[in-house]
């Protein structure tokens, strides 16, 4: 048994083991790992005792499920009204064809996530694209460029001050 299915024993003994708690369960061990691994999964399923075919509806129903593990960076871009009049979709366009990945995806190099979202609460300062945490108001492709270079460069900064193995 790996470290993170220990973790998820962990997370389950706070559930009950009725069909009910999946929805939960899945939450607390995406909030746990980033994501719903098929290990995870299973074991959620065999608590729960729901099917892992119809666990995996449920998971896929839900946007907010995922399945595959994020990439290192989160790239979010609103496509709420605001910020659809105001040029998100061709963010998302733009972001699409310079990582070569569609909403949902991740890059190969597990760099870069590329999400889209429905409103992230700042309409006024629409056109929103958030990166990890950090919203970035009025943006363009230019400023999401130099910020997905400012964070690339920390990632590499990251490694290359870690001691050697
Ligand atoms: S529509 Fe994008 S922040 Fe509201």
């Amino acid at each position: 048994m790996t470290t993170s299915d220990q973790h998820i024993d962990e997370l389950m003994d706070q559930y009950p083991p009725k069909p009910e708690y999946l929805i939960g369960l899945l939450q607390d061990i995406q909030d746990q790992q980033g994501y719903i691994s098929y290990g995870a999964m299973l074991l959620a399923s065999e608590h729960t005792k729901v099917p892992l075919s119809q666990a995996y509806s449920v998971a896929t129903f839900y946007q907010s499920f995922r399945l595959d593990p994020p990439g290192e960076h989160e790239i979010k871009v609103c496509l709420g009204t605001a910020c659809h009049l105001n040029g998100g979709q061709q963010l998302v366009d733009g972001l699409s064809r310079k990582l070569q990945i569609e909403p949902g995806e991740t890059t190969d190099d597990m760099m870069f996530t590329l999400s889209t979202v429905n409103c992230v609460g700042a309409c006024a300062i629409a056109p929103v694209a958030v990166v990890d945490e950090n919203y970035h108001a009025g943006a363009t492709m230019q400023k999401l460029e130099r910020e997905m270079r400012k964070v690339i460069d920390l990632s590499s900064d990251k490694i290359m001050g870690e001691p050697n193995a």
